[in-house]
Order: structure tokens, then C-alpha cells, then sequence
């Protein structure tokens, strides 16, 4: 089984893109809504729940965790590494490298939560990746407040999207890079407002791909499509986000909080 967790509903993403390439794969999927966002918690809060969280998947039958929330992943990854050494993790990082690559103009764009911009995992991402090209980076943190409240398209989402991404448009930027999970649920809004000027670029297939390679060498892989979602506090907006990222009759437990 693979444990995937966030801290909502923005790592079921990523959940969609493993159950669109492995339909077969049993996952089991941990939202932390009731202390979602993160983004604007302190690494050691966010470590803190992400430690219990994969203790959970664990104890739940997990065999492979895939920390699917960019925020999670800056602040965490490498303590839990730590932490469980048995454990394999796969991790999100802003994907610099190939809009680096592929920029036309030299300007960036990066898009992420508070958390993931302040950390070193950012840095070094922008260290290794991004010598020779300006990068420029926004949080926008009303994006994830809306995914959580079930919005994901409409006149507020479209505003807080060209709020978001202009100044990075006026920039010059011609890759706008999606650093958090719940971005790419507004995809079709930020696609509208980037128009021809920018791509955009997710790294949720290539996250997903990386999953399932992991989880078939260590053969945990192979299941019989089940999906099971747990969610801290609600399951408000559930329903229109799983539907959008194509998760199909999920089994769906609301807990009041994680023990
Ligand atoms: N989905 C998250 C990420 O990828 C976190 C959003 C939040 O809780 O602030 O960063």
C-alpha cells in the first residue's frame, strides 16, 4: 500500500496522478485539514505533524510514503529520513531545474507556500538549478485557503490568480513553476491568466512516476485499487477536488484529529 499524505486536500494531486498510471495500487491517503495550512507554521510544527502522520501510514499498513505537500517536504524530508531509516519517503521540490532548462527569456516564476520559500530546501533548489536565470518567486497563500474551501475556479479564484502572477508576468517569466500541491487544482485559472506569455510547469506525474517506481521495487506497488482517505476536521470541498484529480468511489473517514 502507498501512504501519501498532506496537510489537505492539495496532495490528492498527486494521489490522482498514481491512480491514473497504477489503477491497480491500494493507497491510502492522509489529509491534515483541521491544522491545514501549513504553510504558515513553523518547520518544527510541520515536522512534528509530519512524523505522526507517517507513523499513522505505517501503522496502517504503509510501505512506501510519499510527502505529497512541497511544504511538508522542505521542512521535513530530511529529519523523517532520519527518523524511520527504514522508511523509503519521496519528496516534492519546486521543479527549477527543467523550467531552467527550457526558459526562453531567463525569468522564472516560482509559486509556493511561506514555507517552502523560507526554507533551505528552496535555496538549495534555487543554488543548483537556477545559475544563469533570474527566478522569481510569490507565496500566494489565498490559493490553498480556496482549494480547502472547495473553490477552484469562478471570479474570486480567477482574481487571486492575476493577483498572484502578474507582477511575475510583468517579470518577463515565461515558466511559472506550481510549488505546492494545491496549485495545480487551479491549473485551468492560472492557464487562462498566464495565457501565451508562460508554461506551466507541475511536477506531479513526474513525482507520481517516481512513487511507483519505488513502490514496485520494494513490491508494494500492487493491490486491488483501493483508495482510502482519511481527513482531519472535515471533508468539506472533498467531493469537487477528488473529482477533479479523477479519484473514483475513495473511501472517506473524517477523524477529529490524528493520535
Ligand atoms: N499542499 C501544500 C504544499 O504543497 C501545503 C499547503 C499549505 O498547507 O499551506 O506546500
Amino acid at each position: 500500500m502507498i501512504g501519501v499524505f498532506d496537510s489537505g486536500l492539495g496532495g490528492l494531486t498527486i494521489a490522482g496522478h498514481i491512480r491514473r498510471l497504477a489503477p491497480e495500487a491500494d493507497l491510502l491517503y492522509v489529509g491534515d485539514r483541521a491544522r491545514a495550512p501549513y504553510g504558515p507554521r513553523s518547520s518544527a510544527e510541520v515536522l512534528a505533524f509530519s512524523s505522526q502522520i507517517t507513523q499513522r501510514l505505517l501503522d496502517r499498513g504503509a510501505g512506501i510514503i510519499v510527502v505529497a505537500c512541497n511544504t511538508a517536504s522542505a521542512a521535513a524530508l530530511h529529519p523523517l529520513r532520519a527518523q524511520f531509516p527504514e522508511v523509503r519517503f519521496v519528496g516534492m521540490e519546486p521543479a527549477v531545474k527543467p523550467a531552467a532548462n527550457h526558459t526562453a527569456t531567463g525569468v522564472v516564476g516560482v509559486v509556493a507556500t511561506a514555507g517552502t520559500l523560507d526554507g533551505p530546501l528552496y535555496q538549495s533548489v534555487v543554488d543548483r538549478y537556477g545559475a544563469g536565470v533570474e527566478i522569481v518567486a510569490a507565496a500566494c497563500p489565498d490559493w490553498v485557503e480556496m482549494v480547502e474551501g472547495g473553490v477552484v475556479d469562478g471570479p474570486e479564484v480567477l482574481r487571486s490568480v492575476r493577483r498572484c502572477l502578474e507582477p511575475l508576468l510583468v517579470r518577463g517569466a515565461d515558466r511559472i513553476v506550481l510549488g505546492c500541491t494545491h496549485f495545480p487544482l487551479l491549473e485551468a485559472t492560472i492557464r487562462q491568466v498566464v495565457a501565451r506569455q508562460a508554461q506551466v510547469v507541475d511536477p506531479g506525474p513526474a513525482v507520481a512516476r517516481q512513487s511507483l517506481r519505488i513502490a514496485s521495487e520494494l513490491a508494494v506497488g500492487q493491490g486491488s485499487g483501493r483508495i482510502e482517505v482519511e481527513l482531519t476536521g472535515t471533508d468539506r470541498g472533498f467531493d469537487v477536488v477528488a473529482d477533479l484529480v479523477g479519484l473514483a468511489n475513495p473511501q472517506v473517514a473524517v477523524i477529529s484529529a490524528l493520535t
